[in-house]
Order: structure tokens, then C-alpha cells, then sequence
């Protein structure tokens, strides 16, 4: 009986002292703030911190030709990751943008600031666009690859002249990103010729003007991709915003005819049409709680989308992976326009 009480003493103390030293283990590795990680096979120790960094500068590695990462990570106490086992394997990567140079417009803010992230993300190189270049110098000095361009897209001159000195300073415009937009509310009895003609120069005659441009450079390098910003409005009405329903149903079919004339030189023109995003452009919407409520509602998706829920639509359609896609309108919407 002593004997048995000593043994399994014995095996108390060696558990307790495992313990100890195991939770040293972890406590100093927090301390020195490393992690331990097998790449590839070859065990590594890496600063916590750069950890998600560096597997995505490995991740993005050699550009087009390059290693897919993937990763089955351990989930230790406290849902740190201590353990990650990595497999990499040669991948052509369709949805790398490296070397391309991407003008977008109205990105200072909003959903262009996050179609510009989301691409410099993958490697393009971006030129943000807004009216007010001190906006645009914060955003773009938040960007990896990013520069700027201050215009208004409904100026005549200035749009051609940004597209010809981009051209000018990369050699080439390989994606179009026509997103800048304004919007008005009013009763119809209410709404004056001018604002109609101020939301249709804003919203579509500026993506036609800047689209030719791109056009005239991307058709003889026999390689571009234009993206038009339409909207759910443009598929499904709402009242008092008729300048804005017309001017976004007008971009889509605008969408399709350049489309129908430019796809055989290469050159592919498609659309986003987001749902509700929260954004500056629906503030007033945003305050006001019946109509937020609505939305979480009227969305199969049951709320409100964030302006980085745009970026995986364009970086599909801005990239090889969607060179076949052409003419299309892709809603972004959580649903919206499919549902009653
Ligand atoms: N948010 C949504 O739920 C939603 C839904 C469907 C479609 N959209 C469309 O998505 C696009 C972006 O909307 P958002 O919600 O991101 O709007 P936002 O937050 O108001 O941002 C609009 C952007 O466009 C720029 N801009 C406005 N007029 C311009 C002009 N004349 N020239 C150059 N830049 C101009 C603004 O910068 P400056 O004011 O500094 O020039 C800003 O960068 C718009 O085309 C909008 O119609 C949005």
C-alpha cells in the first residue's frame, strides 16, 4: 500500500513539474514574443508579431509564379498559435496583380479607398483619385505602392490628361476603375434639371469619358480591364434618388455595350453593383434607425456591408482569373437583388 502511494506520488510530482516547465516554456517564448513555426519543413523562430507578415510576403512570393502557403495551425492556451505546419507547393496565382498599374477614382475614402487596398494588396501599383489632394496624400501614404491624383471626373480635360500622365510616368493604364459617385434625394416635383444633369455628368458620362481614355491605351497593348462602381440601384429602384437609378442602370448597359466592342483586343469591362455598404455616401441612411433596420432585413445577409467587403469582387475581375469574364455586372450585395 506505501509503495502504491509512493508511485503515484511519484507520477503527481513528474506531471507537476511538466506542467511547470512546459508554462515556463510558454511564458518566456511570450516574453521574448516568438513563435515557434515549421516552414516547408524547416523549423523556424519567428517575432509573433511579424508572424501573419511573413507568411504573407511567402504567400506572395516570386509574383505570378508563386508558393501557396497553406497553413494548419495548433491553437494553444489562450488561442495563441505556437505550432504552425506549413505545406508550399508551385502555383501559377491567376489573382496576382504585380507590375499592373490601376487608376482608381473616388478613392479617398469609402469603397474606392478599399478596391485601392485591396489591389495594392495584390501587387498592383494604384493611383487614387478625389477631388482634395490633401485627403488623397494621407490615404495613399497608408498604401504599400500607392501615389495620387487629384481631379474631378466630371472635368473634360483633367481625367484624359491623368490617364495620359500615368501613362506618361508607367508606360501603360492596365485597370480602369471608374468608382467615384455622388448621390441626391429629393421628391420628384422637387428636383431641378440641373441636379439631374449634375448626377448623370458625375456618375456616368465621367466613367464614359475615362473609359474611352483607358480604351485608347489599353487597345493596342491588346491587354486592360476597366471596372465600372453601378450599384443595386441600378438593377432595382428606390424612390427620390432618380438621377441616381438612371445614371447606375445607364452604367451598367454602358458596361455591356463597351464590352460587346472591346473584348477582342483583350480588354474586358465589367461592374460591381454593391448593396448597402456603410459608408460616407449613405450617412444619412445610416442615421436613420428605421432604415438601418430595414436594410438588416431587406439583406438576406442580415446587415450592413463593410467598405473591405468590395475588394474580392474587384480583385477577381481586375485579374487573370477573370479573362473570360466580360460585359458582366457583379453584384455585391449580400443577396439583396435576388430576394423578395
Ligand atoms: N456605399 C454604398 O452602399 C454604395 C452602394 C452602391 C453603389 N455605391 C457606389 O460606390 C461608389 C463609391 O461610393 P462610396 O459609398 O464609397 O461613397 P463616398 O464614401 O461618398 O466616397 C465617394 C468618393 O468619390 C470621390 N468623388 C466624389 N465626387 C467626385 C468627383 N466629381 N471627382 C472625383 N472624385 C469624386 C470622393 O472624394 P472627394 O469628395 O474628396 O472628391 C470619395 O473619394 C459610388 O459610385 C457609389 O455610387 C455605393
Amino acid at each position: 500500500m506505501p509503495e502504491i502511494v509512493e508511485h503515484i506520488s511519484l507520477v503527481i510530482g513528474v506531471l507537476g513539474v511538466t506542467v511547470i516547465l512546459w508554462s515556463v516554456l510558454l511564458g518566456v517564448l511570450r516574453l521574448v514574443r516568438l513563435e515557434w513555426v515549421s516552414l516547408g519543413g524547416r523549423d523556424t523562430l519567428v517575432e509573433n508579431e511579424d508572424l501573419r507578415h511573413h507568411l504573407r510576403l511567402h504567400a506572395r512570393d516570386g509574383g505570378h509564379l508563386h508558393r501557396q502557403v497553406s497553413l494548419d495551425a495548433t491553437t494553444m492556451r489562450g488561442g495563441r498559435k505556437l505550432r504552425l505546419f506549413c505545406r508550399e507547393e508551385q502555383m501559377t496565382d491567376r489573382f496576382s496583380l504585380k507590375g499592373r498599374i490601376a487608376l482608381v477614382t473616388g478613392a479617398s475614402r469609402g469603397l474606392g479607398l478599399a478596391m485601392a487596398e485591396a489591389l495594392a494588396d495584390h501587387g498592383a501599383r494604384v493611383v487614387l483619385n478625389g477631388r482634395d489632394p490633401e485627403t488623397l496624400r494621407s490615404a495613399a501614404a497608408k498604401i504599400t505602392n500607392a501615389e495620387f491624383a487629384a481631379f474631378d471626373v466630371g472635368d473634360a480635360k483633367a481625367g484624359p490628361a491623368a490617364i495620359a500622365d500615368i501613362v506618361n510616368r508607367h508606360g501603360k493604364l492596365d485597370i480602369l476603375i471608374n468608382n467615384a459617385g455622388i448621390q441626391h434625394r429629393r421628391p420628384l416635383t422637387e428636383w431641378e434639371d440641373g441636379d439631374f444633369e449634375r448626377i448623370l455628368a458625375a456618375n456616368l458620362t465621367s466613367c464614359f469619358r475615362l473609359a474611352r481614355e483607358a480604351a485608347r491605351v489599353m487597345v493596342p497593348r491588346g491587354h486592360g480591364r476597366i471596372i465600372n462602381t453601378g450599384s443595386i440601384a441600378g438593377i432595382l429602384a428606390r424612390p427620390t434618388i432618380h438621377g441616381y437609378v438612371a445614371a447606375k442602370a445607364g452604367l451598367h448597359g454602358l458596361t455591356r455595350s463597351m464590352a460587346a466592342e472591346i473584348g477582342r483586343h483583350g480588354v474586358t469591362v465589367n461592374a460591381v453593383a454593391p448593396g448597402f455598404f456603410a459608408t460616407e455616401l449613405n450617412q444619412a441612411l445610416l442615421a436613420d434607425k428605421e432604415f438601418t433596420a430595414w436594410v438588416e432585413r431587406r439583406t438576406p445577409a442580415g446587415r450592413w456591408a463593410k467598405p473591405e467587403e468590395i475588394g474580392g469582387a474587384v480583385i477577381f475581375l481586375a485579374s487573370d482569373a477573370a479573362s473570360y469574364v466580360n460585359g458582366h455586372v457583379l453584384s455585391v450585395d449580400g443577396g439583396l437583388s435576388v430576394s423578395l
